[in-house]
């Protein structure tokens, strides 16, 4: 049986990754990459160093940059990310999430943060729903970011449950991979994790609620 959900942030609790985006297309361009919707979608759920490898091979530009210099961009990237969250609010959490962490609660489920985000406990302040979670993963101490499954387990690790037993939800393809990796049951949210498969799917958000995963975990 369910007992619990693990939960990415970005892109799942709050439309954060269109700051993301934002943040990463700017410095793109600054650096002459060209900026794709592909790219965009490929860089979701992935890691801070790990997203500017990728924008960077994209405009075959891996070679050009020293380590320091990548540092700088990262820096600035975060920082203009940053700016763009200060202004989050409850409101800014996506529909359907709210009510369905309070059927979580109320259902005596447990639930935990899977997000390689740096800034997810910042995040879940601004949205004041920390306390619906029993634990953050820390990503700093993450050695291997998604699609490999670690940061998943170690979420799942936090609410003292088996794989079995845990629901992982996400808007990333390299999300749904993690999740399934790791055991758990894969909820992938909107059309970018179809093709990671998940074991259910749903359109949006306002889509996810205990009654239409009961439904989907039965027509499995
Ligand atoms: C993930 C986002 O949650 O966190 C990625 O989907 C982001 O887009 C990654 O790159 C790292 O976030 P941060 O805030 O630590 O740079
Ligand atoms: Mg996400």
């Amino acid at each position: 049986d369910i007992k619990g959900f693990t939960f990415d942030l970005d892109g799942v609790i709050t439309d954060t990754a269109k700051f993301h985006e934002q943040a990463w297309h700017d410095l793109a361009t600054e650096l002459g990459v060209e900026w794709s919707d592909t790219l965009g979608n490929q860089l979701k759920g992935i890691g801070r160093m790990d997203s500017l490898s990728m924008i960077l091979a994209a405009g075959g530009k891996q070679n050009q940059f020293s380590d320091d210099e990548k540092k700088m961009f990262a820096h600035k990237k975060n920082t203009h990310y940053v700016a763009l969250i200060q202004s989050l609010t409850p409101d800014d959490i996506l529909p359907g999430i709210t009510a369905f962490l309070g059927e979580i609660r109320a259902g005596g489920f447990l639930a935990s943060i899977a997000s390689a985000s740096k800034n997810a406990p910042q995040i879940l302040k601004k949205l004041e729903i920390t306390n619906y979670f029993v634990g953050i993963v820390d990503p700093s101490t993450v050695s291997h970011g998604k699609p490999d499954p670690e940061i998943f387990v170690r979420a799942g690790e936090l609410l003292n449950l088996q794989p079995k037993q845990i629901i992982g939800i996400e808007d990333a393809s390299a999300g749904v991979q993690a999740i399934k990796a790791a055991g758990q049951t894969a909820l992938g949210v909107g059309a970018a994790t179809q093709s990671a498969k998940p074991h259910l799917w749903v359109r949006d958000t306002a889509d996810i609620s205990l009654k239409t995963i009961a439904m989907k975990l039965s027509s499995d």
